[in-house]
């Protein structure tokens, strides 16, 4: 299958090419679309072969169900039966933006878009060009994160094509995402709500408006025994094809230690404050600010993929602060890593 990338720079100059990708989705085909946290492939929610279409073109297992985005909230009562007032609380405030609620389905859902679940989740995106594609096809579209299953998101549409080439249609370009994280997930339909995956909304700021929200620590790790409240977190993910090894603790000590451990050919993802103590090897990205969660996380699935195109054999990362989006930043590199984590004592 040929893929077409067609840019989107202005919504008011480039309306033909959000028209384009409305149509090709109507047709019941999918399109790699940007959002503000990180690229979406996307399909009717209404049309079965396009949800089956997703499932191929990632290599997504059938036991992991697909987000519902919206253009507006009336939309929620297009799929879903119920909108608790807790819910709509959180949706005044975090809507349009990167927050996904989980919510009670009504049965024009399918159980391929939630693998079975009796719930839906529901997410307002704030791109513009999701957005507009969204109002132009008329009714919600699954997308899951464009990215081939157990990948690391993409954030550009660069990424899309290093994945989704001649597996789908249509690439939307528009730009780099904003967030460079997943979208924080939280289950309304139980009472106090649960926020079953870390994003790019901090818990702080969650708390701030649902003070009694259930947020376990534990979805900070990973192992053996996890038992992971959304289907998808259970798989290994966000992996580049070198093994990753995440080192924890004061950032000097961590960079120290790196420095120390690994050699000048393997793959260096470090904190500005710390470069110059990798002079001598050759494959160093710079993390952004070890003060700056917002470029850490900006950055993570960028640099992660830009190993791929090296030959490194181990990547070293030093592990951001453990508040705010940091958290979700640690999530996301713990499952990288596959556990594979070094603390260094304090
Ligand atoms: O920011 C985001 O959320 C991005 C953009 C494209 O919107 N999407 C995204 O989708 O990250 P995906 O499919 O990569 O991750 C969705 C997660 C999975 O872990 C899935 O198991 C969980 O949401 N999920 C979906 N429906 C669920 C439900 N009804 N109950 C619990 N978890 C659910
Ligand atoms: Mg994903």
């Amino acid at each position: 299958m040929e893929t077409r990338v067609l840019k989107v720079d202005s919504i008011e100059k480039d309306y033909n090419n959000i028209i384009e990708a409305a149509r090709v989705i109507k047709a019941g085909d999918v399109v790699a679309i940007p959002t503000e946290t990180v690229y979406g492939l996307a399909g009717s929610i209404f049309n079965e072969e396009a949800i089956k279409k997703i499932f191929i073109a990632k290599g997504r297992p059938q036991d992991n169900p697909l987000i519902a985005h919206i253009s507006s909230i009336e939309q929620v009562d297009e799929i879903c039966s119920e909108f608790p007032e807790k819910a709509k609380e959180l949706a005044k405030k975090f809507w349009p933006g990167p927050l996904t609620i989980i919510l009670k389905r009504k049965s024009c859902v399918s159980d391929t878009v939630t693998a079975g679940l009796d719930t839906v989740a529901v997410r307002f995106p704030s791109h513009p060009v999701a957005n507009a594609i969204i109002k132009e096809v008329g009714e919600p579209l699954v997308a899951p994160s464009a990215n081939l299953s157990g990948k690391p998101s993409t954030t550009s549409a660069k990424h899309c094509v290093k994945d989704l080439n001649g597996r789908v249609p249509l690439i939307i370009d528009g730009g780099d995402c904003e967030f460079g994280l997943e979208s924080t997930i939280i289950d309304a339909t139980s009472d106090p709500m649960v926020i079953l995956r870390l994003g790019a909304i901090p818990v702080e700021e969650l708390l701030e408006v649902v003070p009694d929200l259930v947020y376990e620590e534990e979805l900070t790790k990973t192992g053996e025994n996890e038992i992971p409240k959304a289907p998808g977190m259970k798989y290994r993910h966000y992996a580049p094809n070198a093994p990753v090894t995440v080192v924890t603790g004061e950032p000097y000590k961590t960079a120290e230690w790196i420095a120390n451990n690994s050699n000048k050919d393997d793959g260096i993802i470090c904190f500005e404050e710390y470069a110059s103590l990798f002079t001598e090897h050759n494959f160093v990205l710079n993390f952004g600010s070890y003060s700056n969660l917002q470029s850490n996380a900006n950055r993570l699935f960028r640099l992660l993929r830009e190993f791929d195109e090296t030959d490194v054999k181990k990547i070293f990362v030093q592990c951001p602060m453990n508040k705010k989006i940091g958290k979700a930043i640690i999530n996301r590199l713990q499952k990288a890593a596959g556990g594979n984590i070094i603390e260094i004592d304090n």
